[in-house]
């Protein structure tokens, strides 16, 4: 580790039902940046009443959390203010009451404590939660192949350096993730439905009862879509829900439903591979990401083709303030007045 001083930034995520704060540090010469405090507060159980976010509910939310959330951080921290550099916050995409509590807390602290504040684009800072230092912490050189898939994104992209994101293309209607919450919700399950699907495909033995389709899994290009899978799942199950036993047909749904939406990942991360064979590494990020199934078949698709693959902690796929504060790390030439921090919504 180099001995000059660190860069500190103290970042605010806050664009859609989680509030965070965090305290990340690099030094100059490193690679990656150390999570000096983090904190995540969620208002997701008030979602769970309502089987998805209601926006407003949301917000009112982000301001009951946001100034306890951002204290827990600095006394964690236990850092004076002197030794903060800047100010790092999500500025969009999210859900716009929500991003305005978090930007306007930062302008706040940016104008009290005379700091710089840095912007940060939401997508484009989940792949830095892999640039967190931990046992494995990436350090393969660029250019990486990168996929963010989320409740609200999924896109994937080529990073040619810290400066430089080629997006592919990215899913032309649902997200991934927003595709198992709906299919989850309609087997009963509650907000956020992604690991309930996880879960119960695993309580079957793996069967091939049921086919779902693999929308646009052999165009030539990085279009996805999730839209037509959900439907098609929606349908099966109000086919079939007379036929089997609840527990079994929704195991094997589930099963199913998590093979189409990762064989639709693992092809169109061929398709990337065949037209950038220069790619050293793929580094995957969001919600998601935690998904055990897409782990282990990346891990396979990865050690066939001899690439390094990287995921976050379990903790860091999800949305977290570290990997807004660490983006900035990597682009402190973004940094500005409080007087020019807008809502940006793409
Ligand atoms: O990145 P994230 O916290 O929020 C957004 O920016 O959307 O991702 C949340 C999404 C939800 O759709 C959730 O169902 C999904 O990530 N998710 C999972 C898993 N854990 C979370 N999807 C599949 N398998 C999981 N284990
Ligand atoms: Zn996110």
């Amino acid at each position: 580790m180099s001995t000059s001083k660190p860069t500190i930034i103290l970042a605010i995520e806050s664009s859609c039902d989680e509030t965070a704060c965090a305290v990340v540090q690099k030094y100059p010469d490193n690679n990656f940046a150390s999570i000096i405090a983090s904190t995540t507060a969620t208002s997701l159980a008030k979602h769970k009443v309502t089987k998805g976010i209601v926006p407003e509910v949301a917000a009112r939310e982000q301001l009951q959390y946001i100034l306890p959330v951002i204290e827990n951080t600095l006394a964690q921290a236990s850092l004076k203010v002197l030794d903060i550099d800047f100010i790092a916050v999500t500025v969009g995409p999210g859900l716009v009451g929500s991003l305005l509590v978090g930007i306007e807390t930062a302008r706040a602290l940016s104008f009290a404590w005379n700091k710089p504040i840095i912007p940060v684009n939401h997508i484009q800072a989940h792949p830095y939660a892999n640039f967190i230092i931990r046992e494995n912490t990436h350090t393969s050189t660029f250019p990486l192949l990168s996929w963010v898939i989320s409740g609200g994104h999924t896109e994937v992209s080529i990073l040619h350096s810290h400066s430089e994101t080629q997006k592919l293309g990215s899913t032309i209607d649902d997200a991934a993730g927003e595709c198992f919450d709906k299919c989850a919700r309609v087997l009963g399950f509650d907000y956020p439905g992604g690991p309930f699907i996880e879960k119960i495909a695993n309580e079957t033995a793996v069967s091939t009862s049921f086919t779902l389709p693999r929308p646009l899994l052999h165009d030539k290009n990085f279009n996805m879509s999730f839209s037509g899978l959900k439907t098609a799942f929606f349908r099966t199950f109000e086919k079939h829900k007379l036929d089997y036993e609840a527990e079994e047909l929704n195991s094997l749904l589930a099963q199913e439903l998590q093979e189409a939406v990762t064989d639709i990942i693992i092809k169109k991360t061929e398709f990337a591979l065949q037209q950038f064979p220069e790619v050293q590494s793929i580094i995957v990020s969001g919600g998601v990401a935690a998904n055990k199934k897409l782990r282990e078949k990346l891990k396979t698709f990865s050690e066939t083709h001899h690439k390094g693959l990287y995921f976050p902690p379990l903790s860091l796929c999800t949305d977290n303030a570290a990997m807004i504060g660490t983006y900035a790390l990597f682009h402190t030439d973004l940094q500005t007045s409080w007087k020019n921090i807008a809502v940006q919504l793409n």
